[in-house]
């Protein structure tokens, strides 16, 4: 993918998803989605999948839940390595989250590796705030601790 081709950001469709397992793989090496995971996901919740494309390629992508009781998740966010930092996290953050906002989301709850100071830091930049009682211990399996961060919209 060229940093210099235009970007668009739109929901992912069946034919993104070997792309989507490649950024996944990409932002997530040690720990990525099962492909059935991602496959699965996309049928369900297309509409809450977003893709950063250049026509000709993806660059990035998010993945979110449809609301249930005003609340979503924020899944899974990436950004392929060569064009980390230039904005683009953010702007896929953003334009989600204006999504989950049209859709009655009141509430936008993630989970992050608590040394992830990057992905911590956009989410700050966004608005949201850390579960106050700090990392959950074991929250994705033995010594797989997670802070959660949540946003009001
Ligand atoms: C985390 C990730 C999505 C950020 O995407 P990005 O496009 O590089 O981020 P942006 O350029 O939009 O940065 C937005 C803000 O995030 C923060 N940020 C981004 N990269 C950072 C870094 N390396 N160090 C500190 N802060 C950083 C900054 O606050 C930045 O705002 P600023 O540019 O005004 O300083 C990207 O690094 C990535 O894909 N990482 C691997 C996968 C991952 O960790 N996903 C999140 C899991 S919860």
């Amino acid at each position: 993918m060229s940093g210099v081709r235009r970007l668009r950001i739109r929901a992912a469709t069946e034919e993104d998803l070997p792309h989507i397992v490649r950024l996944d793989e990409e932002a997530f090496p040690a720990d990525p989605y099962p492909y059935f995971v991602l496959r699965q996901l996309l049928a369900s919740f297309p509409d809450f999948v977003f893709v950063l494309d250049d026509g000709e390629g993806l660059g990035g992508y998010v993945l979110s839940t449809p609301p249930n009781a005003a609340q979503s998740w924020i899944l899974s966010l990436g950004i392929a390595p060569g064009l980390r930092g230039q904005g683009l996290g953010k702007q896929l953050m953003t334009q989600i989250l204006g999504h989950l906002r049209a859709e009655g989301v009141h509430s936008v709850t993630l989970s992050v590796e608590p040394r992830n100071h990057a992905a911590i830091a956009l989410y700050q930049s966004l608005g949201f705030t850390a579960d106050p009682g700090g990392p959950r211990q074991d929250y994705f399996g033995p010594g797989a601790h997670r802070l959660l961060m949540t946003l009001s919209l």
